[in-house]
């Protein structure tokens, strides 16, 4: 049994400040402060002595090369992240431990355990499979799979022939998955007949057809996960595991360059178009390696469980590639964890002593919702560390969580990064801390984040608030483009404070010995259940709609899901403002990017506020439903709908 974690010594009146215990520190893979400065004085070399820890099938000759837009790790290195995640570690010996326990929504189907050789095998049939069909070094596949054991061979198999894999998360809509198998040009697309989700089974295969409508997509592989029979298209659909009956396991893993494309990832930025966040190999390798190395202080003993959906960022590279690389055992569950009661995450964390878990703020305050009563029917002694992701915590959820779920003993693990980041890049390290509530930590060693100020560039001291952003040597993992569209690469990310800083988009502020408090985007982006959507996505989703004339959506905080989207709708003449066409409304955002993106509320106008040049001034309409003072007004043309918004909102000023 660890001795619980020590309430800080030096400053008592520092409540909420917590140290590792000594057992964390003799456990941890650091515990010496002193790896922060020996980084920030050669950051380069840092990183260079992490990418030891991986395989290379050539050496790379320069470690870090920048020129502006264009920076890269590793140059001229060779490499598989494949190979990194499962022939290594067979090679080492390790073929017979487990690497991914499947564990299905409904109770009585059984777990799935594939050891690193299983797995092995499965990934390079279906590489085979893959080649099968055409797929080449640099072609992209499409993958809408949900959380089955085939979405993480999905994405080795593409990593192991050098394919990008283009992952849609498996809740997206038909037309969500059409715009960004389009934009990302894929021939091939990987889904499922369907999965389980709060004990009901789900059609994918249905929005997956409709998805690759008008698409280039010329095969569908589908994954048999239900077994009702799925409506296949003659000449298009194949069957997964009638490719894989007939596939070869001998498959060998494709020599990538260090900067070869890996994935693409489409997230939301600040207009209606989601943008494909390109990754490449040798960086990203690295930095999701060490990363979750360090955070989650993983040894062979530990069972890993990063709740993330595959479809996220924080899937591909804390499910999938960090743990496999790190030859870890790594849980992925299919459903929802209020099936079949609301016990279902702890009762996964005994029933497979999970040691590490990590997950959302907004799943943290759902549990807290649901009541002490379910984790405290589960033994959760299996458990040393505990993180978070997605959001800014709150101070009652980060105690609940610390306190309910990990005992005391747990320190919790506040990762602040993004899509665009690839792999954690603000967190305090188990052995070093401290762990606060709602601070997400140090910049990770060799990871250069300063608080900026707003409209120059000078570093802003302790205390005082401006935004997050990186400095040189850009991080490995760093997005290296958006795809086919470089202009937005440079515009979203290098303009605001030109091409040395990489701008986050978040706003923060640090404390005196450098840790970071993250306060929230700067942006129009949400948050939503740790979702992120740009406002301007549900605006042309609402838009969409035809009784629609004007749409104006903001984000307005919310106790569980951190944030929501309300949306100001003026409809054309002759439609009600009834519940009816709210409803209707909700249908159209559900069938254009999905449920996460409902409004919370939709309040009809009759006029938006408008500025002299014709723009919503949405600033007024976040100000209204947040219940902030309003600013000034005197810029907008119609003055007068101010005092309307106020009566239809709850606004008191
Ligand atoms: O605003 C920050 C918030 O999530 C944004 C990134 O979202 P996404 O690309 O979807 O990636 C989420 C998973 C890595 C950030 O700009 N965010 C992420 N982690 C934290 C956070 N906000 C506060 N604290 C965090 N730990």
């Amino acid at each position: 049994m660890t001795e619980p974690i020590k309430w800080v010594e030096k400053d008592r009146s520092a409540k909420n400040v917590f140290w590792p215990t000594e057992e964390m520190k003799r456990h941890a893979w650091v515990a010496d402060e002193a790896i922060y400065e020996q980084a920030a004085a050669d950051p380069e070399g840092f990183w260079a002595k992490q990418a030891e820890e991986i395989s290379w099938i050539k050496r790379w000759g320069k470690t870090y090369q920048f020129e502006p837009h264009n920076y890269k790790w590793f140059v001229g290195g060779k490499l598989n992240i494949s190979f990194n995640s499962l022939d290594r570690h067979i090679e080492a010996g390790k073929g017979d431990k487990i690497a991914l326990i499947w564990e299905p929504e409904p109770t009585e189907t059984e777990v799935i355990k594939l050891t690193y050789t299983e797995l092995h095998r499965e990934v390079c049939k279906f590489a085979n499979v893959l080649k099968g069909l055409g797929v080449k070094k640099g072609d992209r596949v499409g993958i809408y799979l949900p959380m089955i054991p085939e979405a993480v061979v999905a994405m080795q198999a593409c990593a192991r022939i050098g394919a990008p894999h283009s992952v849609v998360f498996s809740a997206f809509s038909p037309e969500s998955l059409r715009d960004r198998l389009i934009d990302a040009g894929a021939k091939i697309l990987i889904t499922a007949d369907g999965y389980f989700r709060r004990t009901k089974k789900i059609d994918l295969k249905r929005n997956a057809d409709a998805g690759v409508e008008g698409t280039d997509v010329e095969k569908v592989i589908v994954v048999n996960r239900l077994g009702d029979g799925a409506q296949m298209t003659a000449d298009r659909d194949l069957w997964y595991h009638e490719l894989m009956a007939d596939a070869s396991d001998h498959c060998l893993p494709e020599e990538m360059d260090s900067e070869d494309l890996l994935f693409i990832l489409y997230t939301s930025g600040t207009t209606g178009k989601p943008k494909g966040v390109v990754h490449t190999t040798g960086g990203y390798a690295v930095q999701a390696a060490i990363t979750t190395k360090w955070n989650f202080n993983l040894h062979d003993d530990d069972v890993f469980w990063c709740t993330a959906d595959v479809g996220w960022i924080t899937g591909h590279t804390y499910v999938n590639y960090g743990p496999l690389m790190n030859g870890s055992t790594s849980v992925i569950y299919e459903g929802s964890p209020d099936a079949p009661d609301y016990g279902r995450m702890w009762a996964i964390i005994a029933k497979h002593k999970v040691t590490a878990l990590y997950t959302a703020p907004t799943a943290i305050r759902m549990c807290v919702k649901w009541g002490d009563q379910w984790p405290a029917k589960h033994n959760l002694s299996s458990l040393r560390i505990l993180g978070t992701v997605g959001e800014p915590i709150n101070l009652d959820a980060w105690l609940w969580y610390f306190e309910k779920i990990g005992g005391g003993r747990c320190p919790i693990i506040d990762t602040w990064w993004q899509t665009e980041t690839g792999a954690n890049m603000i967190n305090s390290l188990p052995g070093i801390g401290p762990f606060m509530p709602t601070i997400a930590g140090r910049p990770f060693p060799g990871i250069n984040a300063q608080i900026l100020e707003v409209g120059g560039k000078m570093q802003l001291p302790p205390g005082e608030g401006g935004y997050l952003a990186i400095g040189g040597p850009l991080p490995p993992a760093l997005l290296r483009g958006v795809y086919r569209d470089p202009e937005r690469f440079k515009d979203q990310y290098f303009s605001e404070y030109g091409p040395e800083y990489y701008f986050t988009g978040d706003g923060a502020r640090k404390d005196e010995p450098g840790n970071v408090r993250i306060t929230g985007r700067v942006d129009d982006v949400m948050n939503v259940a740790g979702h992120r959507l740009a406002t301007a996505e549900v605006e042309s989703a609402l838009a969409q709609n035809d009784k629609v004339s004007e749409v104006a959506v903001v984000s307005r905080p919310h106790d569980l899901k951190g944030e929501v989207p309300v949306a100001f709708v003026l409809l054309k003449v002759g439609a009600d403002h009834s519940d009816e066409i709210r409803k209707e409304l909700i249908k159209t955002v559900d069938s254009v990017i999905g449920p996460t993106a409902r409004p919370d509320e939709i309040v009809f106008v009759d006029n938006v506020p408008k500025t002299r040049s014709g723009k919503i001034m949405r600033r007024l309409l976040k100000s209204l439903v947040r219940n902030e003072p309003l600013g000034d007004t005197s810029t907008l043309v119609n003055p007068e709908c101010v005092d309307e918004l106020k009566g239809l909102t709850s606004y008191k000023g």
